[in-house]
């Protein structure tokens, strides 16, 4: 939350989204909203807004591989980045106890969907592997819900080393590892770009603008289309807390999200039970 102004925003967008959710039938993925639909609601969070305010533009289909910019080099290229985060000493967080770098990883050629987070967390940290731990399990499921498996995207993070206690990357720490992670998506060419939370936000789109006015909303980075969403960190506190509704809430908005990014790709949504 950077501001007042979010938070008012926020508790709009929730009531609105409550009023909207009373009385109608979402179509939900399998396993989006587990354990979830049982449990009571309780006091809304403050910070939750509207579904996407961008439905109009999933209407502008991405011509198939148009919006890359020059790059390529898949795997090799990859590979070769991997092994200079593994030497970079550029920022504090090579040596506050990292155990593993944490490159990213997945389909290096051209894939539909990148998803770039924040950094890596204690398990990720351990198993040099991007989004393995419980916010892993909840984009995984992210994932599946748009019918591809993690190994037919790419994951990535914004930092490449794991903050101490897991807190937020600093400016300069994000600034030192961002040229990898660009080079990243040059190598990549990912379709469409997903970008989970402010500090994705922040770092691909040099944007203050927070995560709950971005959300759902399409923007670019070097002629890809973006479509910045929730954190799963952020969706799986809910849970954590308690929160039936707030859960049902963001991740209604979350699921909105990938529909726009499935559209844009000329994807189906795939049907609840079938692949
Ligand atoms: N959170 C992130 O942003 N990235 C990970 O890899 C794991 C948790």
């Amino acid at each position: 939350m950077s501001d007042w102004t979010d938070i008012v925003d926020g508790v709009i967008g929730y009531v609105t989204l409550l009023k909207e959710l009373g009385g109608r039938v979402v179509e939900l993925p399998p396993g989006f909203f587990d354990a979830w639909d049982k449990a009571p609601p309780t006091v809304p969070p403050p910070h939750v807004r509207a579904p996407s305010r961008a439905v109009e533009d999933a209407a502008l289909p991405v011509a198939r591989g148009d919006a890359h910019p020059p790059g390529g080099g898949g795997r090799e290229a990859l590979e070769d980045i991997a092994r200079r985060v593994g030497a970079c000493a550029e920022c504090p967080l090579h040596a506050a106890g990292r155990t593993r770098v944490v490159p990213g990883q997945g389909n290096p050629d051209a894939p539909d969907v990148m998803f770039i987070g924040e950094a890596p967390g204690e398990e990720e940290d351990r198993q040099g592997l991007a989004f393995v731990g419980a916010a892993g399990q909840f984009l995984t499921k992210m994932i599946q819900a748009m019918g591809y498996t993690r190994d037919e995207v790419f994951i990535a993070n914004i930092c490449k080393c794991r903050p101490p206690r897991n807190r937020a990357p600093e400016a300069q720490e994000m600034q030192k590892c961002l040229p990898f992670l660009r080079e990243q998506i040059r190598a990549v060419r990912p379709k469409v770009i997903v970008l989970l939370g402010g500090t994705a936000i922040k770092g691909i789109l040099n944007s203050q603008t927070g995560v709950t006015r971005m959300q759902g909303v399409w923007t670019a980075y070097e002629g890809i289309p973006v479509m910045p969403t929730y954190h799963p960190s952020y969706v799986i506190r809910f849970e954590n807390v308690g929160d039936a509704a707030g859960m049902k809430a963001v991740k209604l908005q979350v699921w909105n999200a990938l529909k726009l990014v499935l559209a844009r790709l000329g994807k189906p949504v795939p049907q609840p039970g079938k692949k």
